[in-house]
C-alpha cells in the first residue's frame, strides 16, 4: 500500500517489544506503512498480534522502542514518537477520535452529554446542535437524555462513534469497535463509521477480527507475526 497525496499516517521502521519478566516479547518489528487522507485501513491479525499496541502507538498512548510515527491532522504535523505525553494528549483531544471495543461512555453523563464531551473539552459550544443532528442521523434522536446503561450494546457503540466524529477529526482510531456486538449491530455500527467517515473525509484505522468489517476498509494491514505483515 503506497499512499499517494497527503498522508494522514506515516509509520517508518516501527519496533515494539514488551518485557515479560526476563523475557522480551517482540510485538512489532520494522513496520512501515502510510495512509492517505480520507482513506480507511483495517488492522487484522490473531489475538496478541499487536493490533491494540499499534493503535496505541499511533495515538501516542504507548511509546515505541524505535521508528517514526508522523501524523498530519488537518494543518498540523505531529511527530508522535518524539512528542511529550502532554503534547500527545492535546493532539488526541483536539485532532483525533478514538472508539473502543467496550464503548467507554461516561456512565454519569446522558447520551447527548457524552457526544458533546469532546466538543466541550475544546470549548466548542457551537457544536451543540451538530451533536443532536448526528445522534438523529444515527437513529438515537429519541435517546438523547437517557444514560448509557439503559442502551443496548449496539446503541452504546453508535453513541461512541458519534462522539468520536463530532469534532470531525481528520483521523479516527477504532479498536475492535464491533468486537462486542452481534452481527446485525456490528454491520450497523460499521455502516455508520465508514459511511460517515467517508462523507466527512475522516481517515479511519480500525483493528478488527471481523472479516465483514475489514472488507469495508480501503486497505488492509494483516499482522501475522513480528516482522511478518501483509499490506494491501
Ligand atoms: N503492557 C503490556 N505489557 C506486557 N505485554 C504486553 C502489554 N500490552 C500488550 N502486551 C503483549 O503484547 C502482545 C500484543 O498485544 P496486543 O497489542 O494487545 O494485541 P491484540 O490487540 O492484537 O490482541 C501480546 O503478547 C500481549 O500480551
Ligand atoms: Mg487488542
Amino acid at each position: 500500500m503506497q499512499a499517494s497525496g497527503q498522508n494522514v499516517v506515516a509509520v517508518a521502521g516501527l519496533h515494539k517489544n514488551y518485557l515479560d519478566g526476563n523475557n522480551t516479547v517482540e510485538v512489532l518489528k520494522d513496520l512501515s506503512f502510510a495512509l492517505a487522507a480520507g482513506k480507511s485501513l483495517a488492522v487484522t491479525g490473531p489475538s496478541g498480534s499487536g493490533k491494540s499496541t499499534l493503535l496505541n502507538i499511533l495515538a501516542g498512548i504507548v511509546q515505541s522502542d524505535a521508528g517514526e510515527v508522523t501524523l498530519t491532522l488537518g494543518e498540523h504535523h505531529f511527530a508522535v514518537h518524539t512528542a511529550t505525553e502532554r503534547q500527545n494528549t492535546a493532539m488526541r483531544r483536539m485532532h483525533m477520535g478514538y472508539v473502543y471495543q467496550f464503548f467507554n461512555l461516561v456512565p454519569t453523563l446522558t447520551v447527548l452529554e457524552n457526544v458533546r464531551l469532546p466538543a466541550r473539552l475544546n470549548q466548542r459550544r457551537d457544536l451543540d446542535t451538530a451533536a443532536v443532528d448526528l445522534l438523529q442521523d444515527f437513529g438515537l434522536g429519541g435517546r438523547l437524555s437517557v444514560f448509557p446503561e439503559v442502551l443496548s450494546g449496539g446503541e452504546q457503540q453508535r453513541v461512541a462513534v458519534a462522539r468520536a466524529l463530532l469534532l470531525q477529526p481528520p483521523l479516527i482510531l477504532a479498536d475492535e469497535p464491533t468486537g462486542n456486538l452481534d452481527a446485525a449491530n456490528s454491520a450497523h455500527v460499521a455502516d455508520l463509521l465508514f459511511e460517515t467517515a467517508q462523507q466527512l473525509e475522516v481517515s479511519v484505522v480500525v483493528a478488527t477480527h471481523s472479516e465483514a468489517v475489514a472488507a469495508r476498509a480501503d486497505h488492509h494491514l494483516h499482522l501475522l507475526a513480528p516482522g511478518q505483515v501483509s499490506l494491501t
